[in-house]
């Protein structure tokens, strides 16, 4: 599977990344460790020793956390990647002796990682996730292994008709019955979903939007940014009411391949602090009674979808394209084109990932 390496993904949840411990998570096929250093930012490494291949995950951090200590024979690596301490001989430092570091960012209450080009590596273009900001919102966070292309999930969120089908806890013929427009930039897509008088809404989602009775006007916007980063608003007010006086739901819906039959799902769910002391504890509770569909229904249909597909490309397959495809379609397509860019370049210029 060709991934596209020149954009920023999520590697973690910054909560996921503990100080004084090492994380190892492999990410588009290379084993990776993370850790914080001694000032508490992220690190991130590749996960072999120059040595003899050790897994420096299974390592430990020293020097305060400025350095790893490899497992096996005890040289540390600092998170520049540069070899810091030889125990061995003189001590001299071999020149060969380092490991490629990967730019990460903490923000939005997750470790963002590059995995191309570092000189290309601008945080500037981190999607915006403001209502991830911990400063400002309380956030609810899950991370969820699929035993899937991370494709497969980018055609699930941004194609909500499934949830009629797949989710009764949100379940209504609505959802299926909206209006759904969708705009699209170079790596950017917008799919919106507006379902006006749903009468036949859940008592899950009355009490969330907060309208007992009578009709309410929904409302699912998904976008989608390469590779596979997505936020979600769900929001409701009663019926005939502007949005701006209903309750919006904020989510991040972001998956991140492992391999090419795998993916890291990273979710989330946003509570503003203003609400009071209460607000991690109210965001923890959603993203926890969220988990329950992501788990039990989105996550055994996805991973049967893969089965059935068996490696094989979605539009390779010609598959039967229904109204609600169109913005994953687009997707996809725009996915597509900035992989095919970036392995021409890379053809061109030399790997810009080496
Ligand atoms: S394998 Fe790392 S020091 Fe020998
Ligand atoms: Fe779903």
């Amino acid at each position: 599977m060709n991934y596209l390496r020149n954009a920023w993904t999520v590697a973690a949840w910054a909560r996921e990344l503990e100080p004084g411990k090492l994380l190892a998570r492999t990410l588009l096929d290379e084993p990776l460790v993370f850790f914080r250093d001694h000032e508490g930012h992220p690190q991130a490494l590749h996960d072999c020793c120059p040595h003899r291949f050790a897994p420096l995950s299974m390592g430990r951090l020293c020097d305060g956390g400025a350095a790893v200590q490899c497992p096996y024979h005890g040289l540390r690596f600092d998170g520049s990647g540069a070899c810091v301490h030889n125990p061995h001989g003189d001590g001299r430092i071999p020149v060969a002796a380092k490991v490629r570091r990967y730019p990460v960012v903490e923000r939005f209450s997750a470790i963002w990682i590059w995995m191309g080009a570092e000189a290309l590596a601008d945080p500037a273009r981190i999607p915006d996730f403001s209502f991830n900001d911990p400063e400002h919102y309380a956030v609810g966070t899950g991370t969820m292994v699929i035993d899937a292309p991370y494709d497969l999930e980018i055609d699930n969120i941004l194609d909500l008709s499934h949830i009629e089908f797949m989710h009764p806890l949100f379940s209504s013929e609505a959802v299926r019955r909206g209006q759904v427009s969708f705009e699209h930039e170079v790596d950017t897509v917008w799919c919106k979903r507006f379902m006006a008088e749903d009468c036949e809404v859940p008592d899950f989602l009355r009490q969330a939007f907060q309208v007992p009775d009578g009709s309410i006007d929904r409302w699912l916007d998904v976008r989608w940014n390469a590779p596979a980063v997505m936020a979600l608003w769900a929001g409701g007010v009663a019926h005939g009411r502007e949005k701006e006086e209903g309750i919006v739901s904020q989510q991040a819906h972001c998956f991140t391949p492992v391999s090419p039959t795998q993916a890291l799902y990273f979710y989330s769910f946003s509570v503003p602090r203003a609400i009071g002391p209460m607000a991690q504890a109210v965001a923890d509770q959603n993203v926890q009674m969220l988990r329950g569909p992501f788990e039990h229904e989105d996550k055994p249909i996805v991973e049967a979808v893969a089965r059935r597909m068996a490696g094989r490309d979605l539009l390779d397959l010609k598959p039967v394209l229904l109204p609600g495809d169109a913005a994953a379609v687009r997707a996809r397509r725009l996915l597509q084109a900035l992989i095919q860019k970036e392995a021409t370049a890379d053809g061109a210029h030399g790997s810009a990932s080496a």
